[in-house]
């Protein structure tokens, strides 16, 4: 029986992903912020919720996911938490969180999972952060790991454009996908990376790998619900498929309910005490 139907209401954890890698399952995971549309994405069936740090652009409307604080991932997280009932929850860390003493990591590690009630953690980064990965694992906190186009060193990179094209960012890609697993990761996510270089990592690792923009090959993939679900205007990378378009929808229904408003046609004689 497939673990990610609907019909299938058993808790994913993070041994079921390793469980599902091992079968050759691939892994089905979305972005969420709110209650409502946790709920909404946990009873179609999807195999883990990340709180992405994608809320500092889709939630907030900054520019990038730099501004975003350990108290507003906590706001986020929680009202997924709560509304989410099977998939496995995870929340980015955010932006200067983890990246510098791993103490300061692992009290702000251990402050997300008990405010938030998340049950893992996503780090960006390899070898740099290999302090704060390791006290954050040794706490019993599991992490998830990020490559290739990891979005909070936008200003190193100059821009969000493919990663790791040429031999010496693949080969220091491929180390550190390895060094996350030795450090006792449970997965990681590749993000805009050329295909090939994605499915060679993937099958060199025995932790699942979720792919953004990287192609097939990965064990699993991973979207912003708000750019999939067409709410995200203009924002249409090669990657991305949409699979509505609930922007139109929303300005069209509002659209509707504004004129019903001024005609008195709304609200009507059976919708009124
Ligand atoms: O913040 C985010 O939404 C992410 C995904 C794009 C992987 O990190």
């Amino acid at each position: 029986m497939s673990t990610n139907t609907v019909d299938d209401k058993r808790k994913v954890t993070t041994v079921r992903l390793q469980q599902m890698k091992d079968r050759g399952e691939k892994i089905a995971m979305l972005t969420a912020y709110d209650y409502t549309m946790a709920q909404l994405v946990d009873a179609a069936g999807i195999d883990a919720i990340l709180i992405g740090d994608s809320a500092a652009n889709v939630m907030a409307g900054y520019s990038s996911t730099l501004p975003i604080t350990v108290d507003e991932m906590i706001m986020y997280a929680s009202s997924v938490v709560r509304g989410a009932k099977r998939a496995l929850i995870v929340c980015d860390m955010p932006f200067g969180s983890y990246q510098g003493n791993s103490d300061v990591a692992l009290a702000n590690a251990v402050r997300i999972i008990k405010e938030s009630g998340a049950e893992a953690l996503k780090l960006e980064g390899g070898e740099e952060i290999r302090e704060s990965i390791e006290k954050i694992i040794s706490a019993g906190i599991p992490v998830m790991g990020h490559l290739g186009l990891t979005p909070q060193s936008v200003n190193k990179f100059g821009g969000y454009g493919l990663r790791a094209k040429g031999e010496a960012e693949a080969q220091k890609l491929i180390a550190d996908a390895k060094l996350l697993e030795q450090l006792g990761c449970f997965a990681v996510v590749l993000e805009k990376i050329p295909a090939a270089l994605a499915k060679q990592v993937s099958e060199s690792l025995s932790i699942p790998t979720i792919g953004i923009g990287a192609g097939s090959g990965t064990d699993g993939q991973v979207l912003v619900l708000q750019d999939m679900l067409g709410m995200n205007g203009g924002f249409s990378p090669k990657f991305l498929r949409k699979y509505a378009d609930l922007g139109n929808v929303i300005t069209e229904s509002i659209g509707q309910y504004v004129s019903d408003v001024k005609a008195v046609d709304f609200p009507n004689a059976d919708e009124q005490y």
